[in-house]
């Protein structure tokens, strides 16, 4: 199926800042953009580290622009990476993007050769913990 306009300014952004991803230690480039409450579009790439564990994904730091960039609210998300396999956000990234986003938010999960995935954060995370859980 053709992507929407939306869609394709999204991969549009998840694969120009892919091309910044800093992995030397996997070699796995990854790119996120974040269409935001604000209509404006938020992107990010991972950056690794030589001590392995402090290594950012790119929704991480997607997720970052948004808040820096003043957006409140994930509105849709897509991840690019390569191969043909979708590239799916990790677990703890589905929590992150679960602070941000409504259950029924799409996320467009594609492995750049192959066919894009598209899920709910409802699908990739059920029966989730939310801030809503939480005393006010
Ligand atoms: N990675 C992401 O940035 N996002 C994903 O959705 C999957 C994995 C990164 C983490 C690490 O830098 C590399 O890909 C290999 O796991």
């Amino acid at each position: 199926m053709a992507k929407t306009s939306t869609d394709q300014a999204l991969f549009e952004a998840a694969e120009a800042i892919r091309a910044k991803a800093y992995a030397p230690y996997s070699r796995f480039h990854v790119g996120a953009a974040i269409l935001a409450d604000d209509g404006k579009i938020y992107a990010g790439c991972n950056i690794e580290n030589a001590a392995y564990p402090q290594g950012n994904c790119a929704e991480a730091s997607a997720i970052s622009a948004m808040v820096a960039g003043g957006g409140k609210r994930i509105t849709r998300i897509y991840v690019t990476g390569p191969g043909a396999a979708p590239v799916t956000p990790c677990g703890g990234c589905r929590q992150r993007i679960r602070e941000f986003a409504d259950l029924d938010v799409e996320i467009i999960s594609h492995g750049v050769d192959g066919t894009p995935l598209v899920t709910t954060l409802a699908q990739l995370l059920p029966h989730s913990f939310g801030p809503e859980f939480l005393p006010k």
